[in-house]
């Protein structure tokens, strides 16, 4: 059977994992995947994570299944994070595999349940595609973002879902929009609120940076308001930054509708999908997102060293945009877009000379993970794009 088989092609994101590891220059900079980082170049884990590991270690007293869906409690706890306490709408939620598990759970309710077809923004983060396409969905796209000018192309996005039929999915992205870092502003919610209501689409909202970009309420208030506006959405959320917890793979999708019986019915669809995947979600990352939203001092010591990451990204990204100073048309664009990413108008040639001459690595879309910058680096790093 293998026979058959022929080699694929590493995933370009991640293999640049391996390769800048592979690099001996000492003075490399890694702008390539998606993980925070701090001044030293690491990816810490949070304190509070550290702490509620060691109360979980103490207090589990077994690795018996817990449930199809996963951890109710968290589930619940996370709800209220991402919809609010003040949410007027109805939720039924499933424990997922990290925020790619819920796209995936998303991805196949859809093509049984929906028209088969979702639509997603121009550009997104490229295994969205991959994603759908893996689930059998039709992708159709709607222009988002233009990269020389650095800016949305909101009119032409509504433009784009007017056409869409109903019932169709439409991708949105929270906030911190990857890889643009261009978020939608509240006008902007507002407008394709309104696009999808009228033409009686339903949205699935990948919600992966809450806390790193307006802050910790900000980043999920278009959100909020869309859900409050319209009868049925799905929300992926993933812990993978929020809570630093990217090789747990903890996250979670949640049925949005306007009646508890029709989130819950979508919900037992979503635990029977899951089964005949991957049975049931792993518990370990959910413990521990649970445990700090549960517990006070914890909670209140991950949302301080939360938010001291958002204000360093922001740091960083207002020194690297004034470094860039009129490089592009709108190079300031960049000190005022949000969380890790921004797309940078450079050609892939220009992003193989930064890697293969300096030692500085990112895909060869031109996406930069700002977090992996040092402040220290900024102005060596911003010269070399000057000089290209
Ligand atoms: C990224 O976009 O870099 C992260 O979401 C990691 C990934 O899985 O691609």
């Amino acid at each position: 059977m293998f026979e058959r088989l022929s080699r694929q092609p590493d995933d370009p994101l991640l293999a640049l994992i391996g390769i800048f590891k592979a690099d001996p220059r000492a003075d490399k900079v890694d702008l390539g995947v998606g993980v925070y980082r701090d001044e030293a170049g690491h990816s810490p884990i949070f304190r509070a994570v550290k702490a509620a590991e060691r109360l979980i270690w103490e207090s589990q007293s077994s690795k018996a299944y817990v449930a199809p869906e996963g951890d109710q409690t968290y589930l619940d706890l996370l709800w209220t994070m991402v919809g609010g306490t003040a949410s007027p709408v109805h939720a039924a939620g499933v424990q997922t595999p990290g925020g790619s598990g819920a796209l995936r759970l998303a991805a196949d309710l859809i093509r049984q349940a929906g028209t088969g077809k979702i639509w997603l923004g121009l550009p997104s983060w490229p295994n969205h595609a991959g994603i759908f396409a893996a689930a059998g969905l039709k992708i159709e796209t709607y222009p988002y973002f233009d990269v020389p000018s650095q800016s949305l192309q909101l009119d032409s996005m509504i433009e784009a879902l007017q056409r869409a039929e109903p019932g169709d999915a439409v991708l949105l992205h929270a906030s911190c929009h990857n890889p643009t870092g261009a978020p939608l502003g509240a006008e902007d919610w507002a407008r394709v609120t309104a696009v999808i209501a009228a033409r009686g689409l339903v949205p699935l909202i990948d919600s992966a940076y809450q806390g790193f970009g307006a802050g910790f309420d900000g980043d999920v208030a278009g959100l909020r308001a869309m859900i409050a506006a319209i009868p049925e959405a799905l929300i992926a959320v993933s812990c993978s930054k929020s809570f630093g917890l990217y090789r747990e793979r903890t996250g979670a999708l949640y049925a949005v509708a306007a009646a508890q019986a029709a989130a819950d019915t979508a919900r037992s669809n979503l635990v029977a999908i899951a089964r005949t995947s991957y049975s049931m979600p792993p518990d370990h990352g959910s413990a521990i997102v649970k445990t700090i939203l549960g517990t006070p001092d914890l909670y209140d010591d991950w949302r301080s060293e939360l938010d001291s990451m958002r204000q360093r990204l922001a740091t960083l990204r207002r020194a690297f945009a004034d470094a860039l100073g009129d490089r592009w048309s709108n190079s300031l664009a960049i000190g005022r877009q949000e969380g890790m990413f921004s797309l940078l108008p450079v050609t892939p040639a220009d992003v193989m000379a930064l890697r293969e001459k300096h030692g500085v690595y990112m895909p060869t879309s031109g996406r930069i993970n700002i977090a992996g910058l040092k402040l220290a680096d900024v102005a060596r790093v911003a010269g070399l794009f000057k000089a290209l």
